[in-house]
């Protein structure tokens, strides 16, 4: 019995250093510890022996069970530790360190323009608010002085819901809900998307950004406006602009205006781009009109202020010469990737 003991444990060993896979170990595991397996037979087989001899026998066999599993054991763990290995190995490899990707994404031009108007505007004393794109018709229309039936409604067609609300058509949707906040004296800028219902072509689109901006206080006049317009537009271009202001209707304002800035492209010399007068159409404005300072809860008599309404979208367009104004919006990586080093 001794000598198939030790027979027993010189196959073992042969078999476990051929044993190359986990599915191996497991079935030399089966076939020398399982129920029926040899280690388990030498076990059974010791009720056939004397006392005497069953004891020392015992002790050797019980030594080999040990022994195979402690070996099983081991292997295991070495096989385990070799597939991992494989799989590191054979996985992608990721170098952290290297410098990203060209395909990284970028911010959109409006997204950058509107941050840096917001750093200068800020640096000015200015709040930057936020407001939502559903509004009521009170918000959009009634509480900047242009009532049910006023014919300034039908320069603004937008998009109604059934619920009566409506996709705001102008920032300055936002100006009686700043007012009634802040109270007087107030420096606010709320930049936003504004919804129109229309026909797009080059230079329109239903969904444009505005960038509505008001300043109110004691003694404030168009001289107060055309300095913030002028140290603003300075900014954004980089270079000195020129300002100059015509009459423009909008029933907020009271006088109101066009602001004009001198043509970024010939300086004021008059090219095709300015039709030939020098000048460039680009932010209405003007004086609040008391109406709507009343209806925001301040007085007319004590405070005065002047608002703007910036068309941000119009802006990008004049700064990076963005030829149509769908290409903004088209989500068109082509168009979109040349502004990634901004
Ligand atoms: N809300 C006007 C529009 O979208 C623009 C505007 C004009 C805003 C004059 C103003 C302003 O604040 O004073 O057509």
């Amino acid at each position: 019995m001794k000598e198939k003991i030790e027979a027993l444990r010189a196959r073992f060993e042969a078999e476990l250093s051929a044993a190359k896979t986990s599915e191996t170990l497991e079935k030399l595991r089966v076939g020398y510890l399982g129920k029926k397996g040899s280690v388990t037979e030498l076990l059974k087989g010791l009720k056939d022996v004397g006392a005497e001899e069953k004891r020392e026998l015992g002790q050797h066999i019980n030594a080999l069970k040990k022994q195979v599993e402690e070996r099983l054991a081991a292997q295991a763990e070495a096989l385990k530790t070799a597939e991992e290995n494989l799989l590191i190995a054979s996985a992608e490899q990721y170098d952290v360190t290297l410098p990203v990707n060209e395909a990284q994404g970028s911010y959109h031009p409006i997204t950058v323009v509107q941050r840096q108007l917001e750093e200068i505007f800020t640096s000015m004393g200015f709040t930057v608010e936020d407001y939502p794109e559903i509004v009521t018709d009170y918000e959009c229309f009634e509480a900047v002085n242009v009532p049910k039936d006023h014919p300034a409604r039908d320069m603004q067609d937008t998009f109604w819901l059934d619920n009566g609300q409506l996709l705001k058509t102008q920032t300055s949707a936002a100006q009686n809900a700043i007012m009634k906040k802040y109270g007087a004296p107030l420096r606010a800028i709320f930049p936003g998307r504004c919804f129109r219902n229309e026909a797009t072509d080059a230079s329109h689109e239903n969904t444009f950004f505005q960038m509505e901006g008001m300043m109110i206080d004691k003694n404030i006049s168009i001289s107060n406006l055309i300095y913030f317009m002028k140290t603003m537009l300075s900014q954004v271009f980089e270079r000195d602009i020129q300002v100059r202001l015509r009459p423009g209707f909008f029933p907020f304002v009271e006088p109101g205006f066009e602001l004009d800035i001198s043509c970024l492209i010939c300086g004021g010399e008059g090219c095709p781009t300015c039709k030939h007068s020098g000048w460039l159409e680009l932010c209405p404005c003007g004086m609040i009109h008391p109406n709507v300072l009343r209806e925001g809860g301040i007085d007319p008599e004590e405070y005065t202020g002047f608002a703007f309404g910036l068309g941000l979208t119009r802006l990008v367009m004049m700064k990076y010469g963005v030829k149509d104004i769908r290409d903004l919006n088209s989500g068109n990586l082509k168009a979109l990737s040349q502004f990634k080093h901004e």
